[in-house]
């Protein structure tokens, strides 16, 4: 995300963090706040407020009007990602230990659901018009991740997932909320449903891309990600790079279930995906992503600098390390 107006936003939207979670003060003994606190602090790109307020700028509007819409997607990010680290064993998150390694699976829980009502307190501090606009579509939003996440764990234990079946599961999970980021922050700044619309497309495209890089860095990513690499191999996650050819989904077969030895695992499938040329065939279909959000974006009709900053965000997707 390397170009001024996103540096821009970024900065506004950590400040706007801050400044809105200095109003739950919480000190080191606290089990309630403090986790939130250390999550939020820890950092993380905080692409999706970058997205919704970008969307508004975009459409004319002001960030700060925006700003509460972007802090409740980022809110709920977090939310869900201290409930997903707990869902999937996770050790790390952003190069630290999980809330529930931290803290106890209890206080993930309950720090997690206070975040979630965080992000409601957020929200309700829109104006009245542009709430009314954002209220139904940030919750449609939340129910769809959480039918995502539910696949996401079904998938483990089911070794007949297809392709479509995997897209349509990152679609819940990641891409409808970047999606809504984007067309809440258009939504805010007062444009049309049609280009509300194009917005949601644009962050849905975009956020399948998102999704797979992120399973490419689960994968074969090192440190640079702050989480536990070969994850997903150990959970039997199914990922695009494992349900690439019958080959990788044959070879990996013998190692689904608890791993005896989980380094062993780890090689056996990354080599298996890396035989069948799983990570060639999924840059190429993210780089299709790619290209779909870009033509959306294109039809959008933006001043050229924020199709320089759109084109830089697009970069940053899918070659980023983190
Ligand atoms: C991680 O999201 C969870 C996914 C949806 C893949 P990010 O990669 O945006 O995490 P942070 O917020 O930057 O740490
Ligand atoms: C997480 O997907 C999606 C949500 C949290 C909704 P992952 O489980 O792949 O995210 P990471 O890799 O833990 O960040
Ligand atoms: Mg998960
Ligand atoms: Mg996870
Ligand atoms: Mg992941």
């Amino acid at each position: 995300m390397d170009h001024p107006l996103l540096h821009r936003l970024k900065g506004a939207a950590d400040a706007g963090i801050q400044a809105f979670l200095d109003r739950w003060p919480a000190d080191e003994a606290d089990g309630l706040y403090a986790p939130i606190h250390y999550l939020m602090a820890l950092g993380g790109k905080r692409l999706r407020p970058v997205l919704g307020l970008a969307a508004a700028e975009a459409e004319g509007a002001d960030a700060g009007a925006a700003m509460p819409a972007a802090l409740a997607v980022e809110l709920f990010h977090n939310f869900t990602l201290m409930h997903d680290d707990i869902m999937d064993a996770a050790p790390l998150r952003r190069g630290q230990a999980t809330v529930h390694e931290k803290w106890g699976e209890n206080t993930a829980i309950l720090s997690g659901d206070a975040m979630y009502t965080l992000a409601h307190v957020a929200l309700s501090e829109l104006q009245p018009e542009a709430l009314v606009r954002v209220l139904p579509l940030f919750n449609t939003t939340a129910l769809e991740v959480c039918i995502g996440q539910q696949s996401d764990m079904a998938f483990e234990q089911r070794s007949d997932v297809n392709v479509a079946e995997y897209l349509e599961m990152i679609r819940l999970k990641t891409s409808v909320l970047l999606a809504a980021a984007l067309a809440m922050g258009a939504a805010v700044a007062g444009a049309s449903e049609r280009r509300v619309s194009a917005w949601y497309r644009v962050g849905e495209q975009l956020g399948l891309a998102f999704q797979m890089q992120d399973d490419l860095l689960d994968a074969f990513g090192d440190a640079a990600t702050g989480k536990q690499v070969g994850g997903d191999i150990l959970a039997d996650k199914k990922t695009f790079l494992r349900l690439h050819t019958d080959a990788v989904t044959a070879a990996v077969k013998e190692w689904d279930g608890p791993a005896a030895d989980p380094e062993a695992k780890v090689a056996a499938v990354q080599q298996a995906m890396r035989a069948a040329g799983a990570e060639e065939a999924a840059r190429e279909r993210m780089a299709l992503y790619v290209e779909s959000a870009r033509r959306e974006l294109d039809g959008l009709a933006l001043a050229p600098e924020w199709h320089a900053a759109f084109d830089s965000i697009a970069d940053h997707i899918v070659t980023r390390k983190a």
